[in-house]
């Protein structure tokens, strides 16, 4: 099974990805977690893009999300074969963030080839609360992390969602505004119906 998370940054993508996996893997599932931008050649040069130690123009910048998600697309679906995969990102973060600057049809074309994920669950956080969180925890602050950004890409996965479910995606909302433990809960149980 393939299971995304997806949200604005500081909503708790990585700590409840993680959680989830340790809760599959207790029930005896075999888990592969993983992450976009990945750890490979392209995400490594996104993450000095995203450190604003390289500029470059958002398209491109779009395409190389697009790249790397490609080369990842082979290891998921290889792990796919007896794991359960769940991915910190995916390309509806390449729709939310990108279409700040870039068509969204474009950016849906060039994501057009990827494997549709079973289910996205994406973590509803209040932009406020993302920062306080971002701001508290990190050492170095990145290019879409202030709150009027924050506050954009926000409202753009709320709009690419509903029009994403119309079309057949499998895409869950939860809050995140409450603890890690109480978040977790909640997509334990929206997973309820996969996990026997
Ligand atoms: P993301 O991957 O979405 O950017 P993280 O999982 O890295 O977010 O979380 C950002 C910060 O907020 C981390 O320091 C994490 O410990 C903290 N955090 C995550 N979830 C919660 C929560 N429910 N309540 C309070 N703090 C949280
Ligand atoms: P993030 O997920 O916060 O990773 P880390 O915890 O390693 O900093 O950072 C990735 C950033 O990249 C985040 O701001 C979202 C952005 N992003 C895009 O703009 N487009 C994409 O296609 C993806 C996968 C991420």
């Amino acid at each position: 099974m393939f299971i995304v998370f997806e949200g604005i940054d500081g909503s708790g993508l990585t700590t409840q990805s993680k959680i989830l996996g340790k809760y599959l893997e207790k029930r005896g599932k075999k888990v592969f977690l993983t992450k976009e931008p990945t750890e490979n050649l392209i995400g490594k040069i996104i993450r000095k893009i995203l450190k604003g130690q390289r500029k470059l123009n958002q398209e491109t910048l779009a395409l190389l999300f697009a790249a790397d998600r490609s080369m990842h697309m082979d290891i998921i679906k290889e792990r796919l074969k007896d794991s359960f995969v769940i991915c910190d990102r995916y390309y509806f973060s390449n729709y939310a963030y990108q279409m700040l600057d870039v068509e969204i049809e474009y950016l849906i074309q060039i994501n057009s080839r990827f494997l549709k994920p079973d289910l996205t669950i994406f973590l509803n956080v209040p932009p406020e609360v993302c920062k306080k969180r971002i701001d508290e925890n990190r050492e170095h602050i990145e290019i879409f992390e202030t709150l009027e950004t924050l506050e954009r890409i926000k409202k753009n996965y709320l709009e690419i969602m509903e029009r994403f479910r119309r079309e057949g995606f499998n895409i869950a909302e939860i809050d995140g505004n409450r603890s890690i433990e109480e978040t977790h809960e909640a997509v334990v149980k929206c997973l309820e119906k996969y996990i026997k």
